[in-house]
């Protein structure tokens, strides 16, 4: 089975002291999940800490309290619950489990725990601890811990509990995504990954050759140089090609020195492309892949926000050509795509605000869920410690691709915003970026479904205001209404006389609808007022 990967939760139980928390917290934080721990919930709840609720409620108290904090904690997805030491001893709270819940009981070897435990802890059960106290709770707990897969973590550091718990767990796995039947993407979030890819072999074709595709800017920042000395590692024949930075290089005469290096390393139906950039990294040498010797094996490394949600994801891949976008390209899925949020901390403020268009959009039309995450953040660089936000855009992006591969339906959706966006994008003659755009065109669209009936009255509102604190444009001035229309026209999805646009229903649902010119043109019109 393909699509969203099935792990829901990831439980980390065991005895006090094993590291649930630290292990678990390291853990989110590393692959976008969030971090829940049910000691924590009970002890905002109840106002007090637990030693207290042992001592003035009792463990009857406790352990209703824990209860419905494991309830709440499961309730939820994509996120590494800690769950105290006992609280999956009851049969009550393993019943909440979910069958797609993962569980994994942390151990350690007694003296260590004792060792560990030795500081005044406030661990209720620990009160008296005395020589052989924690050997005989270990003891009395044993089978009911025996019931979960176990991690031994003794003379270990939570940074190699945590390597080997991702390594036995779903956990940094987003997806697998099957575009063409014969292609399956496996889609990982991890930061850090993009300096270790030793580490990603396990998700990656095997390899014996490398060509390393990179942009003058992500060479600069160090990492498509990282990127090639991890390879060099396992990797016995290691090529690399920095490409300039920007849209033109999605162009015939860059695809054409690509093919020239290819031949130049005389690489073989088995040598794998690896593309480290933005969205015109990812779209150019994944057209090489698709294309040089019929088809090579490729893999994605997205640095860019908007190349993590979008284009890296969904096996799109292409050149621009006689100045239209995209024009020439194909359907191929990566063989793994490498998300590493860590790599976006050099991107420039503005780009990161540009993937943040499309994750508003993605938002808008597909997840009220993504909407209000976004809702969430303080301004754009808050996403750099917010990752969650990140892979459940990608999660969300995966759910629509695989139900519509090939854009015959769902996969439209996705257009919302872009019909206005291509059109003041063109106009503007590419002055105006292409997140800057999605932003303008949204706001537009939005207008529109809200002036149509399509959407009820309210998104537009909140739309504006989250991505007006990113720091996006809602209305571009100076531009031609006629050039816009002319553009839009052109545009792949025209119909008959009217436009198809993808719209929103509310915040979170979407559909596409035939637009008159009449109405398109009011919506550009409202695109195009001065800023207020
Ligand atoms: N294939 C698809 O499904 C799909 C979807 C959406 C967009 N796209 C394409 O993606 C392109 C836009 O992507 P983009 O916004 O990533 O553009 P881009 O590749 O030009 O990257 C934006 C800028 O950021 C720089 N950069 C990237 N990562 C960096 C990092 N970690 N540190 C410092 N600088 C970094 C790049 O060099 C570039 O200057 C367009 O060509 C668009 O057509 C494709
Ligand atoms: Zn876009």
């Amino acid at each position: 089975m393909h699509g969203v990967e099935r792990m829901r939760n990831l439980v980390l139980t065991g005895f006090m002291g094993t590291g649930k928390s630290t292990v678990g917290c390291l853990l989110a934080e590393r692959h976008g999940l969030q971090f829940v721990d049910t000691d924590d919930q009970i002890e905002r709840q109840a106002g007090k800490s637990i030693a207290q609720i042992f001592a003035e409620d009792g463990e009857c108290a406790f352990r209703e309290m824990e209860t419905v904090a494991v309830r709440a904690a499961l309730g939820g997805r994509h996120r590494v619950i800690a769950a105290g030491g006992g609280a999956l001893l009851s049969g009550a709270n393993r019943a909440l489990l979910g069958s797609e819940d993962i569980v994994l009981c942390l151990t350690c070897d007694a003296n260590e725990l004792e060792r560990r435990l030795d500081s005044p802890s406030g661990r209720p059960l620990l009160n008296d601890l005395s020589a052989g106290t924690v050997g005989r709770l270990l003891e009395e707990r044993r089978d009911g811990y025996a019931r979960f897969r176990q991690i031994d973590t003794t003379a270990r550091t939570a940074e190699e509990v945590a390597v080997q718990v991702t390594a036995v767990s779903e956990l940094r796995r987003v997806a697998t995504l099957d575009v063409e039947r014969t292609r399956v993407s496996c889609i990982v979030f991890e930061a850090g990954i993009a300096t270790h890819l030793e580490n990603a072999r396990d998700v990656m074709p095997s390899m014996t050759q490398a060509l390393v595709v990179g942009d003058a800017n992500v060479e600069a920042a160090g990492i498509s140089g990282s990127i090639v000395e991890s390879l060099r590692v396992f990797v016995p024949d290691v090529h690399s090609v920095v490409l300039p930075a920007g849209e033109v290089t999605k162009s015939t005469v860059w695809l054409e020195k690509l093919y020239q290096a290819c031949q130049r390393w005389r690489l073989e139906r088995e040598s794998v492309i690896v593309a480290v950039g933005g969205g015109v990294v990812c779209d150019l040498a994944g057209l090489v892949a698709a294309t040089y010797l019929r088809g090579l094996p490729l893999v994605l490394v997205p640095t860019s926000l908007l190349a993590q949600v979008d284009a890296s994801i969904g096996g799109k891949v292409g050149i621009d050509f006689g100045r239209v976008k995209n024009v020439v390209g194909a359907f191929y899925p990566a063989d793994a795509v490498l998300v590493d949020p860590k790599t976006l901390r050099t991107l420039p403020p503005g780009r990161l605000a540009e993937g943040l268009a499309e994750i508003v959009k993605i938002g808008v039309v597909c997840s009220e869920t993504l909407f209000r995450q976004l809702e969430d953040l303080d301004g754009a660089g808050s996403i750099l410690r917010c990752t969650q936000v990140i892979r459940e855009a990608i999660h969300q992006k995966v759910r629509i691709v695989q139900r519509d591969p090939f854009e015959n339906g769902e996969r439209a959706m996705l257009n919302f915003g872009h019909t206005i966006a291509h059109g003041v994008e063109a106009a503007s003659g590419y002055g105006l970026a292409h997140g800057e755009a999605v932003s303008i065109g949204v706001v537009a669209e939005t207008w529109l479904a809200e002036r149509l009936g399509v959407c009820e009255r309210g998104p537009l509102e909140r739309i504006s205001v989250l991505l007006d604190r990113f720091g996006l444009p809602l209305h571009v001035s100076a531009l031609d209404e006629d050039v816009v229309m002319a553009h839009m026209s052109q545009d792949k999805k025209r119909r008959g006389g009217s436009l198809r646009f993808a719209l929103p229903v509310r915040i979170g649902e979407g559909r596409v609808v035939d637009i008159t010119e009449i109405d398109a043109r009011s919506a550009v019109r409202f695109a195009l007022r001065a800023a207020a």
